[in-house]
Formats: C-alpha cells, sequence, structure tokens
C-alpha cells in the first residue's frame, strides 16, 4: 500500500487543485490531504480563506481522489504528519520547489507542475471587481 500525502488550502475550490489531486492519487493507492486551518491561513497570509475549514474539508472529502484529509495546524509539523500517516510520497505544487527536500530522508518528495493560468487569489480579484 502506497501512501501519499499532499497540504494545501484549496479555497475556492477550482480546477487547478483538481488537477494537483487527481495528479498526487495517481502515484499511489491512497492519498491523504492535510488542509490548512482558518488560524493558519490568518497567521500566514493575513486573511482568513472565504470558505471556512469544516466546508473546505467537506470539498476535498467528497472527491473520489481523496480517502482522507485533516487539518493542518502548523507549517512546521510535516514530518510530523508524514509519520503519523505512514506517506511514502509527498506531492507538493511546483510553487514550493525544493522547498521540502529535506524530508526526503522520510519520503519520496515529489513536485507537481500547477495548472497555469488558475489560483484562488486571481478568482478572488476577478470577482472583487466585477
Ligand atoms: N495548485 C495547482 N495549480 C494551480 C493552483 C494550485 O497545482 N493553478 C496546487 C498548489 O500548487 C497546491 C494545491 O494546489 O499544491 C493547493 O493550492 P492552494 O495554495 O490552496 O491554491 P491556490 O489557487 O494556489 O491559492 P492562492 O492563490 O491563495 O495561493
Amino acid at each position: 500500500m502506497k501512501t501519499v500525502i499532499t497540504f494545501g488550502t484549496f479555497d475556492v475550490f477550482h480546477v487547478g487543485h483538481a488537477n494537483l489531486l487527481q495528479r498526487a492519487a495517481a502515484l499511489g493507492d491512497r492519498l491523504i490531504v492535510g488542509v490548512s486551518t482558518d488560524d493558519l491561513n490568518i497567521k500566514k497570509k493575513g486573511r482568513a480563506p472565504i470558505y471556512k475549514q469544516e466546508d473546505r474539508m467537506k470539498i476535498i472529502n467528497s472527491l473520489r481522489y481523496v480517502n482522507f484529509c485533516f487539518e493542518e495546524e502548523t507549517l512546521e509539523k510535516k514530518a510530523h504528519y508524514i509519520s503519523l500517516y505512514g506517506a511514502d510520497v509527498l506531492v507538493m505544487g511546483d510553487d514550493w520547489l525544493g522547498k521540502f527536500d529535506h524530508l526526503k530522508t522520510l519520503c519520496e518528495v515529489v513536485y507537481l507542475a500547477r495548472t497555469p493560468s488558475i489560483s484562488t487569489t486571481e478568482i478572488i480579484e476577478v470577482i472583487g471587481s466585477v
């Protein structure tokens, strides 16, 4: 059983998120997703996500590529979550290229190319300007 783990906010769910999760799932037998909490986003990005964490978790849990998701409370505990869930592969979008190479002692680390021309930030800006 090969376990893949990935992390993200997944706010205002879009096709870039779906592509990332689909490709991550294809790298193993089960996919576990750490969904960052509202508090973590407020601390790191200075604003709360549009969708609250229970709703972001519900959307991620409802995807057929995803076997299980949990709340990621701090960015600094990736090693802990990898061990806790027995992950063999850590997948991150290539906006994080190189940032998690130190975890290669624990598991395989794979950076997947982002889907071009879409992001939550951009969607919020476009909607805000309509
Ligand atoms: N992602 C992707 N392609 C995109 C947007 C996101 O592959 N076009 C991936 C990210 O690389 C990450 C995961 O989806 O692995 C969750 O990303 P997240 O930061 O929640 O989404 P963004 O749309 O990038 O949000 P923001 O604009 O707020 O950074």
